[in-house]
């Protein structure tokens, strides 16, 4: 039990990944552990891709040309703009985009992408308990359907997650503000 609660607790945002991160590794995160979430009616409605290697440099300015020129940004903002942009996927060696096949009713939408957040947190906590550094991130990327066409994701699915991953380095403390009596309401009789 002790154990359990000081990988929840001490698990953290990375903001620096080195090193590489094996197929095997990755393969272990999402079957021993993002998969073993909680899902209503079992729909399985995670979807996982990784993006490794040189396709995240190329994924990355194939992306950063499209953000661009939807913004119509111009020279010289445009440049300094697709190089930042371009080399978002480059921090770190391994990023597992988790999307959301969508299907159901309303309710299901819902209930799936509860599950497929709660995946995702499985997988970080397998990858920090595995000595990893790991970061979900979203932003622009996330939201738009030419990222997802740059990388096999059906327009339809919903990406809940870009998990960064790589070796571990030394995790910045975020502490947590919220007084429990201000978010816990007992209903007792
Ligand atoms: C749905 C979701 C989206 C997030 N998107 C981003 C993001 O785009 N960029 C970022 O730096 N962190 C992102 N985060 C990470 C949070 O900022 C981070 O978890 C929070 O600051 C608490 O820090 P901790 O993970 O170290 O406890 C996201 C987290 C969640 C749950």
């Amino acid at each position: 039990m002790v154990d359990i609660l000081n990988i929840i607790q001490s698990r953290r945002s990375a903001g620096v990944f080195s090193g590489d991160v094996d197929d095997l590794t990755i393969r272990t995160l999402i079957e021993e552990a993002a998969i073993w979430a909680p899902n209503h009616h079992l729909s399985e409605p995670w979807r996982f891709t990784v993006i490794t290697g040189s396709a995240r440099e190329r994924i990355g300015h194939e992306w950063a040309l499209i953000a661009a020129n939807e913004m119509e940004i111009k020279e010289p903002a445009r440049s300094k703009y697709i190089a930042t942009e371009s080399s978002k996927l480059q921090r770190a060696p391994v990023i597992i985009v988790v999307s959301q096949h969508v299907n159901g009713t309303a309710i299901q939408v819902t209930e799936d992408h509860s599950a497929v957040a709660a995946a995702i947190e499985n997988l970080l906590l397998a990858a920090h308990g595995l000595g990893m550094a790991a970061h979900w991130k979203t932003g622009k990327m996330a939201y738009h359907d030419a990222f997802k066409n740059l990388i096999g994701v059906d327009s339809s699915d919903r990406i809940i997650g870009l998990i960064y991953l790589g070796e571990g380095t030394e995790p910045k403390e975020t502490l947590r503000h919220r007084k429990t009596e201000e978010i816990l309401r007992w209903v007792r009789e």
